[in-house]
């Protein structure tokens, strides 16, 4: 039985189809902050039986206690956290105290059960703004904003957990820009109030739920001078997840691995793709660069390759054309 909190958020319910296809057993903990219920009944919809799940938040240790007594947790998939830069600047103490004591609370109830396999989803902002493209995982890590800190410190724990006990076993993923949604549509990316993410505000412009997107700067060393990121399709994500837990059964190991496709793509060009695949016309203007943005940020994708056997198959045509299948039959 696989433990995943966050389980209801964007990437943890992908993951949980995903583990559900491949015929993982698997226990949601999630405590709603940012996702609801109902994303469980869409769930069992897509898998076709009932999904078990404990509404608790991450930082009760009575919670997790609770969830491990009651199911025999083989390994964690870790995704419940906060993740929005601009807030954790206004807010540092909550995302310290999601993000680090909600994991530290985790560890302990862990360590409490024995169940010492962990998947920890960390993030490419880990890297900061200097780096040579494409960036590997042995790149010095330098953050700008409380949440980056807040993932920072958690690999940092992570891996003095390694240390002082080897039996623990933790791949460390380091997300790229996941985007998309299941081909189902009726799982996706549902950010509570105004997102900040490209794709989502993307398919809010296309609805005409937004006059236009603002594109922040076209002054950047790419092609047509916008930012570039690296895209990647949140089932290919999903199937990272259960790649880096399938390693963990076979090896007593501590890893940090990139997840993404090795590819940038400009937002200029993510704009012309989606106009393509929906159909709709995508409003924009340029405006100043964002504060703290980097211009171009693509991974090495070659760990993943060679340790996971994992390769992101899903182009940026396809993370669109979901992208708006969701936002089409979900959005209003
Ligand atoms: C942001 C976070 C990063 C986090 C990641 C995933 C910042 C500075 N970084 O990364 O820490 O891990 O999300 O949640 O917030 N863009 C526009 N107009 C918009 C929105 C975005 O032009 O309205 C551009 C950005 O300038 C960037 C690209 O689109 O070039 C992607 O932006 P975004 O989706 O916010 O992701 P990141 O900046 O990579």
């Amino acid at each position: 039985m696989i433990l995943v909190t966050g389980g209801a958020g964007y990437i943890g319910s992908h993951t949980c189809i995903e583990l559900a296809r491949v015929g993982h057993e698997f226990v949601v903990f999630d405590n709603f902050s940012n996702s609801t219920p109902a994303v469980l009944a869409r769930m069992e919809q897509i898998i076709g039986r009932p999904v078990i799940w404990h509404a608790g938040d991450v930082r009760d240790p009575a919670a997790l206690d609770k969830v491990f007594a009651g199911h025999p947790v083989s390994a964690v998939l870790h995704f419940a956290g906060l993740k929005a830069v601009t807030e954790s600047i206004s807010q540092p103490i909550d995302y310290f105290d999601h993000n680090v004591h909600g994991s530290i609370a985790l560890m302990g109830a862990m360590a409490r059960a024995g169940c010492k396999t962990l998947v920890f989803s960390s993030s490419a902002t880990v890297y900061g703004p200097e780096q040579p493209m494409p960036v590997a995982e042995d790149a010095p890590c330098a953050v700008s904003n409380p949440y980056g800190r807040t993932k920072l410190v958690v690999e940092d724990l992570l891996n003095e957990l390694g240390r002082s006990d080897p039996q623990w076993r933790i791949a460390t993923l380091r997300y790229f820009n996941p985007t998309g949604a299941h081909p189902s549509a009726l799982i996706g990316e549902s950010p509570l109030g105004t997102p900040s993410n490209l794709m989502p505000l993307v398919c809010q412009v296309a609805a005409g739920i937004r006059p236009s997107l603002q594109i922040f700067g076209d002054d950047y060393p790419s092609p047509d001078g916008t930012g570039v990121r690296d895209f990647v399709h949140v089932m290919d994500l999903a199937e990272g997840h259960v790649a880096a837990l399938d390693f963990l059964t076979k090896n007593q190991a501590r890893i940090v691995v990139n997840l993404g496709t090795g590819h940038g793509t400009s937002v200029l060009e993510v704009i012309q793709t989606f106009e393509r695949v929906s159909g709709q016309r995508v409003p924009y203007e340029i405006v100043p660069r964002r504060d703290a943005d980097i211009g171009i940020s693509f991974a090495d994708v070659r760990l993943a390759r060679e340790l996971l056997g994992w390769v992101a198959k899903r182009d940026v045509d396809e993370m669109c054309r979901d992208a708006w299948r969701w936002q089409a039959a979900n959005g209003s």
